[in-house]
C-alpha cells in the first residue's frame, strides 16, 4: 500500500441518503485515505487537487450493504451429513471464496454468526490487513448453546463424543464460553436461545438456553463490551432473550404481540431471514438438507413471512440478515424484494441493511452511511431502488475504502 495520502472524487447522479431518506440529485463525495471527508452535491464539493476521479453519471450511489447475518465459512450445497466432512481448513478455504462473493454482491461489512474452528477470526484479519477481498467483519466465533441443541453438533451417536466447541450448560458453564470466545479473538456473541430448522433433533420452537443462561450470557458480554445474537424461532425463547437483553434476535419466526411488544419497549433489533425458505424448499435433500429439516421449514418458512409483516407493521426495528451460507452466497440481496413485498417500503429495507444495522453493530461511526468519517464505502447501481428495490440484485459498482472494488470504469 503506498504511503501517500489517496483521494478520490467521487460523482453520480443520485444519492440514497438513508437517513432523511431523500433521493440527492448529483451528489459528490471526497475519500482520503479510506474515509469520507466531505460529502455534498457537485459544485458545493470541491475536487482536490491530484484526486482520482470517479465518475457515475447515469447511477445511484448508496452507503455499502451490511448483511448482519451470514456464515461465509459454509457451503450451500452441504448440509446435514454431508457437512461433517468440512475440516476447518476447509471451512477457511470456504470463507476466501464467500468473502470476495459477497462483497461483489455489494455487501461492504457482514456479521459472520457462527463458524467452526475460529475459522471467522482468521478470516477477519486476513481481510483487516487487506490480504483478501471481502466485506469489513464482525465475527462471533463458535455459536453457543446448550447440549443438544440447535448449535450443538447432534448427527453421529454417542461413541464419537461429537460436540460443537460453543457447547456449554449452566450460567456459569455459558459465561465460561462467552470469556473464551472473546479470548480467541471474537468480536460478538452469538447465542442459540431455540431449537432450529437446520439442526438434528432439535424443535424449532422450543427454548433451549434458561433465562438463567441467558441473563448471565448477557451480562458477561456486557462486562467484556461484546453485542450478544441471539437465533430463536420460538415464542418464548424470543421473550427470554429480549428480557436478557439481546441486541439482536435472529429468525423471530414465531414472535407474538408480546414478544414484539417488548422488541420495541427494550429496542431490540430483528434480524428476519425470510428469503431463505424459498432455497431451502427448492433445493431440498440435493444440497443436504435433513428430511426433518425441510418438514420443519414447511412451517417456519411461512409462520415467519407473516410475523415479519406483523412486527413491520408494528414499528419494530429490523436489520437484514439472509443467513447466506444456507443458501449461495452472493444471493444476499434476492431478501431486499421480499422484505418489501412482506410490508417495508423500498427505503425500510434498504435502511435495515446499513443505518441500522450499523447501529445494531455498535459501529455508527465506520459503517452505515455516507457521512463525514465513515469508511469510503458504497455501491451504484443503474436506475433507482426506492422505485424498485430488486436493483440491488445486481449491484454495477462496489467502492470499499476507497477503492473501486468491482466495476472500475
Ligand atoms: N439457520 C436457521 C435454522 O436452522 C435457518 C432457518 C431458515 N428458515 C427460515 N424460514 N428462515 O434454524
Amino acid at each position: 500500500l503506498s504511503a501517500q495520502a489517496a483521494t478520490t472524487y467521487i460523482q453520480a447522479d443520485r444519492m440514497v441518503d438513508v437517513v432523511s431518506g431523500k433521493l440527492v440529485e448529483k451528489p459528490a463525495l471526497v475519500i482520503t485515505d479510506g474515509r469520507i471527508t466531505s460529502v455534498g452535491t457537485q459544485g458545493s464539493v470541491a475536487v482536490p487537487d491530484g484526486a482520482a476521479r470517479l465518475d457515475l453519471t447515469g447511477m445511484t450511489i448508496l452507503p455499502g450493504l451490511i448483511d448482519m447475518h451470514v456464515h461465509l465459512t459454509g457451503r450451500h450445497d452441504m448440509h446435514g451429513y454431508e457437512g461433517l466432512a468440512e475440516s476447518t481448513g476447509d471451512e477457511t478455504i470456504n470463507g476466501v471464496i464467500h468473502a470476495e462473493k459477497t462483497l461483489m454482491a455489494g455487501f461492504t461489512a457482514a456479521r459472520n454468526l457462527g463458524a467452526a474452528g475460529y475459522s471467522d477470526v482468521a478470516l477477519r484479519r486476513a481481510l483487516a490487513a487487506n490480504r483478501l477481498n471481502g466485506p469489513r467483519l464482525y465475527v462471533s466465533g463458535p455459536s453457543i448453546g446448550a447440549t443438544g441443541g440447535h448449535c450443538d453438533n447432534n448427527l453421529l451417536p454417542p461413541e464419537y463424543d461429537a460436540h460443537s466447541q460453543g457447547a456449554a450448560d449452566g450460567p456459569w458453564g455459558v459465561v465460561k464460553k462467552v470469556r473464551e470466545v472473546k479470548k480467541y479473538g471474537a468480536d460478538l456473541i452469538k447465542i442459540c436461545a431455540t431449537g432450529g430448522v437446520l439442526s438434528k433433533g432439535t424443535q424449532v420452537g422450543a427454548q433451549q438456553l434458561a433465562q438463567e443462561e441467558m441473563d448471565a450470557i448477557v451480562a458477561e458480554a456486557k462486562r467484556l463490551g461484546l453485542k450478544v445474537a441471539a437465533h430463536a424461532h420460538g415464542t418464548a425463547g424470543i421473550k427470554a432473550a429480549i428480557r436478557a437483553g439481546v441486541d439482536t434476535v435472529e429468525h423471530a419466526s414465531f414472535i407474538d404481540d408480546e414478544g414484539i411488544k417488548l422488541a420495541k419497549e427494550r429496542g431490540t433489533y430483528l434480524s428476519m431471514d425470510i428469503y431463505n425458505t424459498e432455497y431451502i424448499l427448492s433445493a431440498g435433500e440435493a444440497a443436504g438438507f435433513l428430511p426433518e429439516s425441510l418438514a420443519k421449514e414447511r412451517v417456519v418458512g411461512k409462520t415467519q413471512r407473516e410475523s415479519f409483516s406483523r412486527a413491520v407493521k408494528a414499528g419494530v426495528k429490523m436489520v437484514f440478515g439472509s443467513d447466506a451460507g444456507v443458501y449461495p452466497h452472493g444471493d444476499n440481496g434476492k431478501q431486499f424484494s421480499r422484505m418489501v413485498q412482506f410490508g417495508m417500503t423500498p427505503l425500510q429495507a434498504i435502511q435495515a441493511a446499513t443505518v441500522n444495522a450499523a447501529d445494531a453493530l455498535g459501529a455508527s461511526a465506520d459503517v452505515g452511511t455516507l457521512a463525514v468519517g465513515r469508511y469510503g464505502d458504497l455501491i451504484a447501481v443503474k436506475g433507482d431502488p426506492l422505485a424498485d428495490i430488486s436493483i440491488l440484485e445486481k449491484v454495477d459498482v462496489v467502492v470499499k475504502g476507497g477503492d473501486v472494488v468491482k466495476g472500475k470504469p
